[in-house]
């Protein structure tokens, strides 16, 4: 087993190896001799465009009963309608700053807004989420021996100065900006992971996520794929914010599940990069959705956000070495699949 990198601590084993104390007891269900029970996991935040992905297969795999808690803020109701009425399947209205008493073995904890638009709305809440939320759900852990898995973010590299971006990367981010709610309250977000992980011997895992897309995307969520898709489909101008040359890459929800659930399953704490390594510029991006959906649309440059980052990529390399996972779906795959979701909500008949 790796020791732990010097030059910041992160780990990936490594700390597991230096916890001083056992982690905490899980229920006696999972050492019973006589029954098998279903593995109980929480998602909190599992209304979402991730968290429903995420459910579908937790609860496709016939082996566990599932509790989403989400205020439904961002989320709803309807990314989980299949499974309303599933008796392995509880849904509960439920905000993470506030404590949550149930009986789990498996913590995903997902809550938390994670585009522009909806998380610098209300920035104190957004911090409020990410600190007061993510130590909600450590004390859970902690009390009823789950296992706790954080989806943790690119940002958290901020406007970064390597390219791509390792985990080892400390990242250069601006503590005082308007996306500090986000990119800083994650940070303190796996700060209190390791902390509680060190602590109490709590069993972690720490996902960077990378730009996400997919079905069920809020369409109005400002976020730069579903912004094209939805202005494409009405007709209207793609608006690329300056100068557009900026990159980003883009991971199809399958395998950012697949990811996530790899990470739950296996040895290592993390933080790991689960993201898609192709990358593209916002130019590039708005051609390829202009030509799947609509090859007369025009392109408008906008003024560009705060803080937005230049250049964004995940190196994957641990997640291919330590979980055996990349990415499969190519976005000019995933983009015809959600742009038919997207279609069929906004109801725009087929060409
Ligand atoms: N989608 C991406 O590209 C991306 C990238 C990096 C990280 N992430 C992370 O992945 C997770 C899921 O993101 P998503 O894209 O599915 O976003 P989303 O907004 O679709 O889902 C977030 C869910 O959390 C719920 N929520 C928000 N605040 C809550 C609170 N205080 N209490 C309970 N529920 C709350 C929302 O109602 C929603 O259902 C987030 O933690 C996000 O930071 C996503």
């Amino acid at each position: 087993m790796a020791a732990a990198d010097s030059s910041n601590g992160a780990t990936t084993n490594a700390s597991s190896q230096a916890v001083p104390r056992p982690p905490p007891t899980p229920s006696p269900l999972r050492y019973s001799k006589f029954s098998q029970a279903k593995l109980r996991i929480l998602v909190t935040g599992g209304a979402g465009f991730i968290g429903s992905h995420l459910v579908d297969r937790l609860m496709e795999s016939g082996n566990n009963e599932v509790i989403v808690a989400d205020n439904f803020f961002t989320g709803s109701k309807d990314n989980l309608r299949k499974w309303i009425g599933h008796p392995n399947f509880e849904l509960i209205r439920h905000d993470v700053t506030e404590t949550l008493l149930v009986e789990v073995d498996q913590i995903y904890h997902l809550a938390c807004p994670a585009s522009p638009i909806f998380y610098k709305y209300n920035p104190v809440k957004t911090i409020k989420t990410n600190v007061i939320g993510t130590l909600n759900m450590l004390g859970l852990a902690k009390r009823v021996g789950a296992r706790i898995l954080l989806t943790s973010t690119s940002e958290v590299y901020g406007d970064p100065l390597e390219h791509p971006q390792k985990e080892e990367y400390w990242g250069n981010v601006n503590p005082i900006g308007v996306r500090s709610c986000y990119d800083e309250g994650k940070r303190v977000a796996e700060t209190l992971m390791f902390d509680y992980h060190r602590q109490h011997g709590l069993e972690i895992r720490i996902a960077r996520i990378f730009n996400t897309y997919g079905p069920r995307m809020n369409i109005d969520d400002g976020r730069v794929v579903s912004n094209f898709i939805a202005q494409a489909l009405r007709g209207e101008e793609l608006t690329v914010q300056a100068p557009g040359t900026q990159t980003r890459s883009f991971c199809y929800v399958s395998d950012m599940v697949d990811g996530l659930i790899r990470l739950m399953e296996g040895e290592n704490t993390g933080p790991i990069n689960l993201g898609n390594p192709g990358e593209f510029t916002m130019l590039e991006l708005a051609e390829a959705v202009k030509e799947l959906i609509e090859p007369s649309a025009q392109l408008k440059i906008t003024e560009n956000t705060p803080d937005d980052p230049r250049m964004r990529k995940p190196d994957i390399t641990k997640a291919k070495t330590l979980l055996g996972w990349e990415p499969k779906v190519s976005l000019r795959e995933g983009l015809p699949r959600m742009a038919e979701d997207f279609r069929l909500r906004l109801n725009v008949p087929k060409k």
